[in-house]
């Protein structure tokens, strides 16, 4: 049996790391195991222009531990005012990697987002000339559309005739969540690419609402039927370049999460390569695990992988702390209900 496992140092294709207090306590959890990620821009405000971007990553930079190296891929965030000259220039300046889409009211902090594509037209197609990636949100807001449909809806809808409408947009499936998305992924070429999350590999709607509702589970898109968790996980570890990891961890107090209305997002940037190499031993797949954490995103993303390694050793039981402390209260880090075996033994910077 395999027990130790070294692979190229992964990054992470969707993260939220939010501002302030919260920043400086979660940026450690995830520069300890990863080499890059792709930061979300939904703050409050949004980061929408190059210049947001470019004093957000100085944030980010300035809540660096000592001694990390990590470098912070930063998108934009795509609104009906967003102007195509700052998105060229965003792309040249060698800052921005992405920008991204949400429909607006589609989830945490969403309000500004895009409601009416036709409105973002011109921007999408100086995207697809410059080659610069839009990561989607995929999910429909429409009030009648069921959420446990909305992302199935959004690729009709939404999504198939807007790759139609702008040839060569190359398009991130952000967080896929369903067989739906897995298959549509599948009818692109190198232009379509999907993130999956480490807990849509380990949960499905059952362990989210079976015997009590557990809010720490609650992420948007939602947990969908066990038949979709399948599917993700068949994606993930089949090796092919198009599926690759984005953590979607994305941090919210327990005063957030524990609530009457609780905020939607798992964090689980400090146990993911544990539970990534718990899915794919259990696939059988550990030798595809560095194509999905450290290679096919890199590849999508016209990056080189990094030269650093990272080692997994099986050795019984990890411990990580139930929560973490921040400035602003503690964050409950995602526990798939069983043990880990798992453990980053080496992950040189
Ligand atoms: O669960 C989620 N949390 N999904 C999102 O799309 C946003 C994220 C957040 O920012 O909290
Ligand atoms: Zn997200």
């Amino acid at each position: 049996m395999t027990t130790t496992l070294t692979i190229r140092r992964p990054d992470d294709w969707h993260l939220h790391l939010r501002d302030g207090e919260m920043l400086k306590a979660v940026l450690p959890e995830t520069t300890r195991h990863f080499a890059r990620a792709i930061i979300m821009p939904n703050l409050v405000p949004p980061v929408v222009t190059l210049d947001d971007a470019r004093a957000y990553h100085g944030r980010i930079m300035d809540a660096l531990p000592q001694g990390a190296a990590f470098d912070p891929l930063m998108t934009l965030y795509l609104t009906e005012n967003t102007d195509a000259d700052d998105v060229a220039a965003a792309h040249a300046s060698g800052l921005v990697k992405a920008v991204k889409l949400y429909p607006a009211g589609a989830t945490t902090n969403s309000a500004s987002g895009v409601s009416n594509l036709d409105a973002v037209r011109g921007v999408l197609e100086r995207m697809a000339e410059i080659g610069l990636p839009l990561c989607v949100h995929g999910e429909v807001t429409d009030p009648e559309v069921d959420i446990f449909d909305r992302e199935a809806v959004f690729i009709d809808r939404v999504l198939e005739p807007m790759r139609r409408a702008v040839p060569g947009l190359r398009v991130v499936m952000e967080h896929i969540t369903t067989a739906d998305g897995v298959e549509y992924a599948r009818t692109g070429d190198g232009d379509l690419g999907a993130t999956i999350t480490t807990h849509h590999l380990m949960i499905n709607r059952n362990h989210m609402l079976v015997g009590g509702i557990r809010p720490h589970y609650y992420c948007l898109p939602v947990v969908k039927r066990a038949r979709h968790q399948k599917a993700l996980r068949e994606a993930a570890t089949s090796g092919e370049a198009r599926f690759f990891l984005g953590t979607d961890s994305a941090p919210h107090n327990d005063a957030g999460k524990e609530s009457a209305c609780g905020c939607a997002g798992v964090f689980s940037a400090s146990n993911t390569m544990s539970c990534l190499a718990h899915v794919f031993e259990e696939e059988n797949a550990l030798n595809r695990l560095e194509a999905f954490a450290s290679l096919n995103g890199p590849a999508f993303y016209r990056l080189p992988p990094n030269e650093t390694r990272l080692t997994l050793t099986r050795q019984g039981p990890v411990d990580y702390p139930a929560k973490i402390e921040t400035g602003v209260g503690p964050v409950t880090l995602f526990d798939p209900g069983h043990p880990l075996l798992w453990a980053v033994s080496e992950a040189a910077a």
